[in-house]
């Protein structure tokens, strides 16, 4: 089977970006970049793509085939269990080492709250290296991805820790990077925000695959930013900031929240669709 084939069995099936899709699978299968599977057009046994092409036909994400994506210029190894880093969380991440280097501190200490794979957290550390950068999720099976995505980026800054929230920090004020004198210079977090009558709705990528603890943010999506928000002024320096990433309909209600949290400045971003996707929090 050839390129073409792999592309028209994915069109069939109903598979969204077939073409891009069927170049993956083959430069995934024959270790070759997508330019040299057009030079050369390459042959692949059928035995050897079918049961890849099988899984995709089921609707398995094609990250979770592949075994990994690529964010913020780090490879980030995915699979069953953690949620793949999807490409508007780079721009969270680009307004936070943004908004970091438009106030150099002598210690940095970041927290970032439900880190998954991790993506967010090390893509900070890289940045900071010699930052202090604590990422929490309640999940291990998302944390073993998050300690292999910081082996293979040799990325030695961030502690993983396994728990509820802040809890983890609350209950072992043991952890070896943070003494709490002077708190988190940054609270960064893209917590599970979809509402939960919604998640039937999804495509079944998402709704077959990725972990259910992931997405829902209880009925109105909210309950997430609810508790964040109401303990992050006990963990956040005095001029530290709150970076959310945030449902393209929650602006609004984010800034109430923090409003009602005593956090008095709240600036929305937008993403490339010019949809309000982020939230900058401060005291
Ligand atoms: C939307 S995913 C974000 C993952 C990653 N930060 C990213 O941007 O790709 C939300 C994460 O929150 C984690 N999570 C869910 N409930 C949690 C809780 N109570 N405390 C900490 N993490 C939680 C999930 O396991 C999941 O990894």
């Amino acid at each position: 089977m050839k390129l073409k084939d792999v592309a028209a069995l994915l069109n069939s099936s109903g598979i969204d970006e077939p073409q891009k899709e069927a170049e993956a699978l083959l430069s995934l299968l024959l270790k070759v970049d997508r330019t040299a599977i057009y030079l050369n057009d390459p042959y692949i046994a059928d035995e050897v793509i079918l049961p890849l092409i099988r899984s995709r036909q089921r609707r398995q994400p094609l990250a979770y085939i592949v075994g990994e994506v690529e964010f913020y210029g780090l490879r980030i190894t995915v699979g069953t269990g953690v949620l793949i880093p999807r490409p508007e969380t780079e721009l969270l991440v680009v307004e936070a080492i943004r908004a970091l280097s438009a106030r150099p501190q002598p210690t940095l200490r970041v927290l970032d709250l439900c880190t998954g794979s991790g993506c967010i957290a090390l893509s900070i550390a890289r940045a900071y290296p010699h930052s202090h950068v604590i990422a929490i999720d309640a999940s291990e099976a998302a944390l073993d991805y998050a300690r292999v995505n910081s082996t293979i980026n040799n990325i030695h800054n961030v502690e993983f820790l396994q728990g509820d929230l802040f809890a983890p920090i609350r209950d072992r004020l043991t952890v070896p990077l943070l003494t709490f004198t002077g708190g988190f210079s940054l609270i960064i977090s893209n917590p599970p925000y979809i509402k939960s009558p919604d998640i039937d709705g999804l495509q079944p990528e998402i709704r077959l695959y990725e972990p259910p603890e992931a997405l829902d943010g209880g009925t109105d999506g909210l309950t997430f930013y609810r508790r964040i928000l109401a303990a992050a002024g006990d963990y956040l320096s005095t001029d530290g900031l709150i970076m959310l990433e945030i449902g393209d309909d929650q602006a609004t209600d984010i800034t109430d929240i923090a409003s009602a949290t005593n956090f008095k400045s709240v600036i929305i971003k937008k993403d490339y669709a010019q949809r309000e996707r982020f939230a900058i929090i401060q005291r």
